[in-house]
C-alpha cells in the first residue's frame, strides 16, 4: 500500500525524529467494532506494524519502538495471551526475510524469561540473525513495563556495587541510563498513542521525560503509513525547548 504522496511531501527530512516509540492500542475495539474475535483484532494489527515499520525505513527514521506486550498484559485471558503469543512466534517467522531484505536490525526489550520458550528462542535467533543491520533498529517491548525494568536496573547496579566494580558514589543519571533495558538506544523523539487512551500504561517512563506526545483516534489496526505521516508533520510543529526558553532555541536554529 503506497501512502498519500501529499502528506509525505509535507514532512521536513532534515526534521525527523531520531527515534519513534509507539504504544499500539485499539486492537480489541476495533475487532469489536467489525464483529470479529480480539485475536483477528491482534492478526490485523500486525499490517499496521508492517506500514510503520517500513514508513521509518523509507523516511529514514534510526530507530524504531514498539509497545508489544506488556507485563500487566499477562493478567488478560488465558486464551488471548496464547494466542498473542502465538502470533509473536508465526509474525517473527513470516518476517525474517523482509527484516535481512530492509537491512533492519531487531531488538527487544522486556523480561523475556517469562516468554514461552518457542517464542523466546525465534526472537532470540532473529535478534541475532539481524545483529549487524543498519537501517532501522526496531525494537519490540514484550513483557516490558517501566517498573520492572527500573527495579531491573536497580538490582544491576547493586550488583556491581556489592562486587566493588561500583563505588556507590559514582552512581549517577549516566549510570541509571546505562543499566536501563534500553541502553545504549537514545531516548525516543515521538511517543504515539493510538486509540484513543491518554495514558502511558508503564511504558518507557524515564525515557519518555523529554519525548513530544501525540494521541489520536484511530485504532492501531486502522494506522497506515498517512496515519504516521501526519504524527510527523504534527511533531515537525512543536517547539522543543528542553527548559530553555523560545528566542534561545530560534537563535540556535538561526545558526544552523
Ligand atoms: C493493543 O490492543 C494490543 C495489546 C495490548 C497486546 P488491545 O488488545 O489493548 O485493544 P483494546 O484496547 O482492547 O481495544
Ligand atoms: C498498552 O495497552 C500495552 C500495549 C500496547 C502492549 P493496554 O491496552 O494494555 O493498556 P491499558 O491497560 O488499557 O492502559
Ligand atoms: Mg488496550
Amino acid at each position: 500500500m503506497h501512502g498519500n504522496i501529499e502528506l509525505k511531501k509535507m514532512i521536513d527530512l532534515n526534521n525527523l525524529p531520531n527515534h519513534v516509540a509507539v504504544i499500539m492500542d485499539g486492537n480489541g475495539r476495533w475487532a469489536k467494532k467489525q464483529g470479529l474475535s480480539r485475536i483477528l483484532g491482534h492478526k490485523k494489527g500486525t499490517e499496521a506494524v508492517r506500514h510503520v515499520t517500513e514508513a521509518c525505513a523509507e523516511l529514514g527514521i534510526p530507530y524504531l519502538t514498539l509497545y508489544a506486550f506488556s507485563t500487566e498484559n499477562w493478567n488478560r485471558p488465558k486464551d488471548e495471551v496464547d494466542a498473542l503469543m502465538n502470533l509473536l512466534i508465526n509474525t517473527i517467522n513470516d518476517e525474517l526475510n523482509t527484516l535481512q531484505q530492509n537491512n533492519i536490525k531487531l531488538n527487544a526489550i522486556g523480561n523475556l524469561l517469562q516468554l514461552p520458550e518457542q517464542a523466546r528462542n525465534n526472537l532470540l535467533q532473529t535478534i541475532h540473525a539481524t545483529k549487524n543491520n543498519t537501517r532501522l533498529t526496531l525494537t519490540l517491548a514484550l513483557s516490558y513495563s517501566s517498573h520492572w525494568e527500573i527495579a531491573a536496573m536497580v538490582a544491576s547496579i547493586a550488583k556491581k556495587v556489592k562486587s566493588g566494580e561500583l563505588d556507590p558514589e559514582q552512581i549517577d543519571q549516566k549510570i541509571i541510563e546505562q543499566n536501563l533495558n534500553t541502553y545504549p538506544i537514545p531516548f525516543p523523539d515521538l511517543l504515539i498513542r493510538t486509540s484513543g487512551e491518554y495514558r502511558i500504561s508503564n511504558f518507557l517512563l524515564y525515557q519518555l521525560a523529554y519525548t513530544e506526545l501525540y494521541f489520536t483516534n484511530t485504532l492501531w489496526p486502522d494506522f497506515n503509513k498517512d496515519e504516521f505521516y501526519k504524527a510527523i508533520i504534527d511533531y515537525q510543529k512543536r517547539e522543543r525547548r528542553f527548559g530553555k526558553i523560545s528566542e534561545q532555541i530560534q537563535q540556535k536554529n538561526s545558526e544552523k
